[in-house]
């Protein structure tokens, strides 16, 4: 049954519209502490429409079986809804269905290849795996802006394989350094993971100049797609990385699922991270032979449900049109960056106002814990995250442990970021501060 929407296909976001949309989220309607939610945390997870929900019922009421397996209706039903899901996803990020490899979330999605990699590097997969062994001598890079899920995978990486990790520095301001990284990446880079969105910075990476880096020397490149997905249009093939990685749950769909995108050749290439049932053509007591990707690196019973409610939410986004949910955040990520500028004692991370940021802006408030933060505006019921955001290298280079981030997504209004600064001016005077 496909989804109806209150919103016409395509239309630039105004206010008016974003009321309608809103109406699809019931769960922002309710109160917190006696005052309207004013939910500003979509940075950590997103809320689900009624069509996503609906999506994920639906199936269990018509048509929940295990995938790729038995021949009744009810299993041929799923699989096509799964499989669907996936050409649906890859449609979305400019993909090919078979370069789409299911995942937990997005963390799993880069443990999945850092241990493909160490697998391939300790001679599983054969001659064709080969080249993607690391060794000594090899370099792999990241960044200092980095979410854990883009950094610890690669440390572990390196201590199987005796490979150096290398970080790419950040700026005062929590900036990917450009200029350093051009010194960084050199003949020993084998990898380049990053970010296309900073969850602290709010920053957008400049992809084609570290993919350019990336190819001079040979390396391949990983893309954290976390919160650019979400937020932006994506092609990951006009993009030309090889690897990307996603979370439904950050873009309107279920926890529980994410994605590894690959591109087929690499995917072809490496060996499986999990093993067992459902990915393999031919099992002896002594050996398996493994099917084609992407069902290699898809042990188990899978999460089918997830993957068609991920799928609705791909096309709640598709309708309202990535261009015009771009402009709208970057509306609303102008308008906190500016206003929080105005606070005083309030530091600001990431882009300054003016240049160009996503819907999310993270600042340090002097004297002031980010808890206490936290906690003064959850009273008058406004959300937003506090702490190191899953990203302690980048607070430790920027001289602060923690941190307060306002972020926002397509149901969010202008009135709840007025209402968000106008409170966030109240915190230091009421801890005791003038100025
Ligand atoms: C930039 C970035 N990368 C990776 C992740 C990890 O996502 P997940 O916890 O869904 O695996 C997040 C989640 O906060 C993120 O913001």
């Amino acid at each position: 049954m496909a989804a109806t929407y209150r919103t016409p296909a395509g239309a630039s976001l105004t206010e008016a519209l974003v009321q309608e949309i809103r109406q699809d989220f019931p769960l922002l309607a309710q109160e917190v502490n006696g005052h309207p939610l004013a939910y500003l945390d979509s940075g950590a997870t997103s809320q689900n429409p009624l069509q996503v929900l609906d999506a994920e019922r639906n199936f269990y009421l018509g048509a929940n079986s295990a995938v790729h397996r038995g021949a009744h209706t009810l299993a041929v039903e799923a699989t096509e809804a799964f499989e669907e899901a996936r050409r649906t996803l890859a449609g979305f990020i400019g993909a090919r269905e078979e370069e789409i490899v299911w995942t937990s979330n997005a963390t799993e999605a880069v443990n999945l290849l850092t241990y493909s990699l160490g697998n391939a590097s300790q001679g599983l997969g054969g001659p064709q795996a080969a080249p993607y062994a690391l060794g000594p001598g090899d370099e792999i890079v990241t960044t200092e802006q980095e979410h854990h899920a883009n950094i610890i995978p690669w440390q572990v990486l390196a201590a199987r394989t005796g490979a150096t990790l290398r970080y790419i520095p950040v700026t005062d301001q929590g900036l990917i350094d450009y200029e350093a990284a051009q010194n960084i990446i050199g003949e020993s880079t084998r990898i380049l993971a990053f970010t296309h969105v900073s969850n602290v910075a709010g920053s957008i990476t400049d992809v084609d100049y570290l993919v350019s880096l990336a190819r001079k020397v040979g390396a391949l490149t990983l893309l954290d797609a976390c919160q650019s997905a979400p937020h932006l249009p994506l092609d990951l093939a006009q993009l030309d990385v090889d690897f990307a990685v996603l979370s439904a749950h950050k873009m309107l769909g279920p926890t529980g699922i994410g994605a590894l995108y690959g591109k087929a050749q690499h995917l072809d290439a490496l060996p499986p991270f999990l093993t067992g049932g459902s990915m393999i053509t031919k099992v002896t007591m002594t050996e398996a032979q493994w099917m084609p990707a992407p069902t290699k690196f898809e042990a188990g019973t899978q999460r089918v449900s997830q993957a068609v409610a991920w799928a609705e939410a791909i096309r709640y986004l598709d309708h309202l049109g990535m261009e015009n949910v771009q402009a709208w955040e970057a509306q609303l990520g102008q308008q906190l960056a500016a206003g929080i500028q105005e606070i005083p004692g309030a530091r600001l991370i990431g882009p300054a106002p003016g240049q160009e940021r996503a819907g999310l802006a993270a600042f340090h408030l002097e004297g002031v814990h980010p808890h206490d933060v936290g906690q003064f505006l959850d009273q008058t019921g406004l959300a937003v995250r506090v702490g190191h955001h899953c990203a302690q290298p980048l607070h430790r280079a920027l001289g602060i442990t923690a941190s307060t981030r306002a972020s926002s997504y397509i149901y969010n209004t202008p009135a709840e970021i007025d209402r968000f600064l106008q409170e966030l001016a109240k915190v230091r005077p009421y801890f005791g501060y003038s100025s």
